[in-house]
């Protein structure tokens, strides 16, 4: 991603109020790792982002290996998970390790992409990586941008006047390019020196695209609408429950 992108003052946001979508996951993840009869391994977390999920993992007795492009978000999960081996890195660039009971990509973090061939070919190399080290029972999670994210006019402006932050987000979503870029400007009130100034592009995709694609590699998929298991809705948000049948 050229540019800032994750930055110490979004980075401090995301660590602060942004928490949800990774323990949500991880205790999804968990609970069927469980089910399936696997309460021990490795766990691979592709954009870690500052832990959360990752200390949730090792606390429930998983081994993590995890990634993630941004320095200030490696730095805190580093900080928050020392027992994880935690690289500074590109998902693209990922060493993948030779077994694994779970990989999972909590927050859209496959999504991150300035083309679409790119999020394409990726998201093809991260369920091909999975398939080659998930034993069988072993999960691959991802929750991703979904076509339609920016609502019926392709537009949204939000902002967040937080007792720790300020945040104006606009977004616009070109339905043929598939593109949702999202410009986010702000200050904490902890270091208002520090202006937020950062443009994030997604690629947006179809469910069907990605439940064909896992189907194909030999997972057995499930489609939510968040992380506690409710139906995929018309948000623009979709999470991908693999598992590895064959
Ligand atoms: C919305 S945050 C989610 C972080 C964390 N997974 C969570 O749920 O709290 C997205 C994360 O993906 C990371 N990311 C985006 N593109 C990436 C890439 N190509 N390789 C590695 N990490 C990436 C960002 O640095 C950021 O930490």
């Amino acid at each position: 991603m050229a540019g800032a992108f994750y930055e110490e003052g979004l980075t401090s946001i995301h660590a602060a109020d942004y928490g949800e979508v990774a323990e949500s996951g991880a205790a999804m993840v968990v609970q069927r790792l469980a089910r399936a009869g696997l309460r021990s391994g490795l766990i691979v977390e592709l954009g870690c982002g500052p832990g959360v999920s990752a200390r949730r993992f090792v606390d429930a007795g998983y081994d993590v290996v995890a990634c993630d492009v941004a320095q200030p978000m490696v730095e805190r999960a580093r900080a928050l998970v020392p027992e994880a081996e935690i690289t500074h890195g590109d998902v693209d660039d990922f060493l993948w390790p030779t077994s694994a009971v779970a990989v999972v990509a909590f927050g859209e973090v496959l999504s991150y992409a300035m083309r679409a061939e790119v999020f394409d070919g990726r998201v093809a190399r991260v369920v091909d990586g999975a398939r080659c080290v998930l034993s069988e029972g072993g999960a691959l999670v991802f929750d991703l941008v979904l076509a339609g994210r920016a609502g019926p006019r392709g537009e949204r402006h939000l902002h967040h006047d937080r007792r720790d932050y300020e945040l104006f987000v606009d977004a616009s979503e070109d339905r043929t390019q598939r593109t949702l870029d999202r410009f986010i400007h702000g200050t904490t009130r902890k270091a208002p020196e520090l202006l937020i100034d950062e443009h994030h592009r997604q690629i947006t995709t179809d469910a069907s695209a990605i439940r064909e694609l896992l189907d194909e590699r030999g997972f057995a998929v499930e489609c939510f609408g968040d992380y506690n298991g409710q139906p995929l809705g018309a948000t623009g948000w979709g999470v991908f429950f693999g598992t590895k049948v064959t």
